[in-house]
């Protein structure tokens, strides 16, 4: 924020560069035309997180997202990556971002009149110089780390929805991007497959590096996975909660819109869910757990 102090250099070093947050935002206001949908927006995102993006159907989580991907100019505030300018910032610093980053939309949209290779091939051709040899060879690269390996010549309607959305995950790895932004990977999932999704995404985080930016409701992967929320509440326009979701369940001074939502309504209010292992939220994760194990492993062929 002080960028422009005297004690500051405006250019950051590498050395600072490495240690700034992979997203910081500050006083960010977005929504369409005059209309308001989310005021005073301020986290960090730090490297290796699996941040989730949370908050009631139509409070702006996608529309959040849209900025962070840069599609969207916010109403107010800043979004830099790495420290360097983003929003506010000109076409080409987003550009130099936006290489950086890859995108699971909610629909998950592969061609469906390609084949999984094929579908990984597209972004490789764009950005890359790369032969159809090592092209080939990267689709079945990143199909492996998606747990897809042997499927690269299978079409999309040949697969399940679960298999569909690691294919979508791994044609936005093509290009190992620092940052994946997925908005709504688990909707329309049975349990198992939005559990292996659920692992994927920590095996990806753990072994490639790469930081998440998850846009979701789902209750039992936010208490799985996620190392950060932010809470958008849609009343106040604003947010209501920040901070590791585990920990803001178990904080007497947690918000009653962010309370309400960690323990889906089931304590009422905040300050009345004093044991974190409380059986409804334990329960919860248990019971998809049951579920995985009793239907069995099918999403995973
Ligand atoms: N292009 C648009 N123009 C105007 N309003 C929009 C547009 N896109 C979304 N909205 C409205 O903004 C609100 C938030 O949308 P969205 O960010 O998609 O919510 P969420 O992802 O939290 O469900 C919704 O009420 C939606 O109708
Ligand atoms: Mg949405």
């Amino acid at each position: 924020m002080p960028e422009a102090s005297a004690s500051t250099p405006r250019q950051p070093g590498p050395e600072a560069r490495s240690q700034a947050p992979v997203i910081s935002i500050e006083g960010l206001q977005v929504g369409y035309g005059s209309y308001v949908l989310m005021r005073d927006v301020a986290f960090n995102v730090r490297r290796g997180d699996i941040f989730f993006i949370t908050g009631g159907s139509g409070c702006g989580k996608s529309t959040l997202l849209r900025v962070l991907m840069g599609f969207k100019e916010p109403q107010k505030g800043s979004v830099r990556f790495f420290g360097q300018p983003f929003w506010p910032g000109t076409d080409q610093d987003r550009l130099a971002v936006r290489r950086r980053t890859g995108v699971l939309f909610q629909q998950g949209a592969l061609w469906s009149s390609m084949t999984l290779a094929e579908n990984i091939a597209v972004p490789l051709r764009q950005y890359t110089g790369l032969s159809e040899r090592d092209i080939r060879r990267q689709a079945t690269l990143k199909l492996s780390l998606a747990g897809l390996s042997g499927f690269e010549d299978y079409y999309p309607s040949e697969i399940s929805g679960g298999m569909r959305k690691r294919a979508g995950l791994a044609r936005a790895l093509a290009l190992d991007p620092d940052i994946l932004f997925l908005d709504e990977p688990s909707a329309g999932l049975d349990p198992v497959s939005a559990k292996l999704l659920d692992d994927l995404i920590v095996e990806l985080r753990n072994g490639l590096g790469t930081t998440f930016v998850i846009v979701s409701h789902e209750l039992a992967s936010i208490y799985a996975i996620a190392t950060r929320i932010v809470f958008l509440d849609a009343q106040a326009r604003t947010m209501a909660g920040l901070g590791s979701p585990k920990e803001m369940v178990r904080d007497p001074a947690t918000k009653e819109s962010a309370m309400m939502f960690l323990t889906r309504g089931q304590a009422g209010q905040a300050g009345m869910v004093d044991d974190p292992q409380s059986p409804e939220i334990t329960g919860m994760v248990r019971i998809r757990q049951d579920q995985a194990a009793s239907l069995g492993d099918k999403d995973s062929l």
